[in-house]
């Protein structure tokens, strides 16, 4: 008998976000259609710990418009980590610049602050860390490194909501920080993302960018300053955000539990390490990940079939985007060996002891084999 699918995200929704998204759609119109926002954008400003936060319809608009009113345009480059989902180098080519893609650490996974300083040119731009999977950038060098040359580092938290660096939440140490709501993520607004900043001229620069170029200082209605963008969260979507940022902290446990079984299940099998949990601070362990060492002989091709033929959903390890048919190949060695031996495991929040152990019983007969 097949056994039942295990998926490998899924958001939670509870009786408190559909009744707020229904009082959005039932009376969040006229002088009221921006209710939801405006609290959403405020009570995630004080959960992050930044003054500024925008609500828009993707992490993807955020990171345009953040590096759009960082000025970053032709002829200009943008170091960032080659391992990474292809929405955070999206903008950067839109704007018309050119993407430095640099090795990861192999412990982190996350970009290498020695191949950021090695990349760094008189036409660096931006230094994007972004936090993979949960995992942690080495913050303190990165932005040691944008003291050093003047460049502003930005973080994309799109995978790390609930990590914690130091004492710091992720998202809230570089010139602005951009988060993901899609329904892949920790919690969730359907689509949707947020911009967040501490600095005011930024931020007055990117609310006049969001709403397409109207500046909230303008009296004149219906008249932009500068061609801009419209990349807003409804007030429906917001609404299910609040609900969601209610239980923030019960989303996160939840997520940092799920981890931690997968961690107890796989300890003791040689060469199989888990997403690193910081020396100082949290992962907020959005998507549990296993590399196995080369010795182990495990790879992503062997465990994706051997998962699909239990029913289980597993998703691979990013590919290097410098190895994606647009841009060109660059060498580096960690982010084009790691996703061949590496897998990204079933994490939704309703996610049972049962269906855990099935996933761990999978990897466990790889190494019986
Ligand atoms: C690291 C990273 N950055 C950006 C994004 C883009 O998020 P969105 O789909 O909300 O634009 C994602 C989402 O998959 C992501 O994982």
């Amino acid at each position: 008998m097949t056994q039942s699918r295990i998926s490998y995200t899924k958001p939670s929704i509870t009786e408190l976000e559909v009744r707020y998204a229904t009082d959005a759609a039932t009376h969040g119109w006229g002088e009221r259609c921006y209710e939801y926002i405006d609290r959403f954008e405020g009570e995630f400003a004080d959960y992050l710990g930044v003054r500024y936060a925008i609500a828009t319809s993707s992490c993807t608009g955020a990171m345009h418009m953040g590096l759009a009113a960082c000025g970053v345009g032709l002829g200009d480059e943008v170091i960032l980590a080659d391992t990474n989902w292809i929405a955070t180098v999206a903008p950067v080519v839109h704007l018309r610049a050119t993407p430095v893609f640099v090795d990861i650490s192999p412990d982190s996974w996350c970009i290498d602050p020695c191949a950021v300083e090695r990349a760094i040119t008189p036409r660096t731009k931006a230094i994007v860390a972004v936090h993979l999977y949960g995992n942690l950038c080495s913050m303190k060098q990165l932005l040691a490194l944008g003291e050093k040359y003047d460049i502003p580092v930005i973080e994309d938290a799109a995978e790390a909501l609930g990590s914690v660096y130091v004492d710091r939440r992720a998202g809230s140490l570089g010139k602005f920080g951009v988060f993901s709501f899609h329904g892949t993520k920790t919690m969730t607004t359907g689509e949707g993302g947020m911009f967040v900043t501490s600095d005011a001229t930024l931020y007055d620069h990117v609310l006049t960018l969001s709403n397409h170029g109207r500046s909230r200082k303008q009296a004149k209605q219906f008249w932009p300053d500068i061609v801009g963008y419209k990349y807003k969260m409804s007030n429906i979507q917001a609404a299910i955000g609040c609900g969601q940022l209610e239980r923030i902290e019960e989303l996160i446990v939840r997520k940092r539990e799920i981890l931690n079984i997968y961690r107890q299940g796989l300890a003791g099998l040689a060469g199989v390490t888990m997403n690193p949990e910081p020396e100082k601070g949290v992962n907020g362990a959005w998507m549990p990940t296993v590399v196995f060492a080369p010795e182990t002989n495990v790879t992503r091709d062997g465990l994706q079939a051997a998962f699909a033929s239990e029913n289980i959903d597993a998703r691979v390890f990013f590919h290097p985007l410098s190895s994606l048919p647009m841009f060109t190949p660059r060498d580096n060695p960690h982010a084009w060996d790691i996703p061949g031996r590496a897998i990204n495991l079933p994490s939704y929040h309703d996610i049972t002891p049962k269906e855990q152990a099935r996933v761990i019983d999978v990897i466990r007969a790889k190494f019986r084999a």
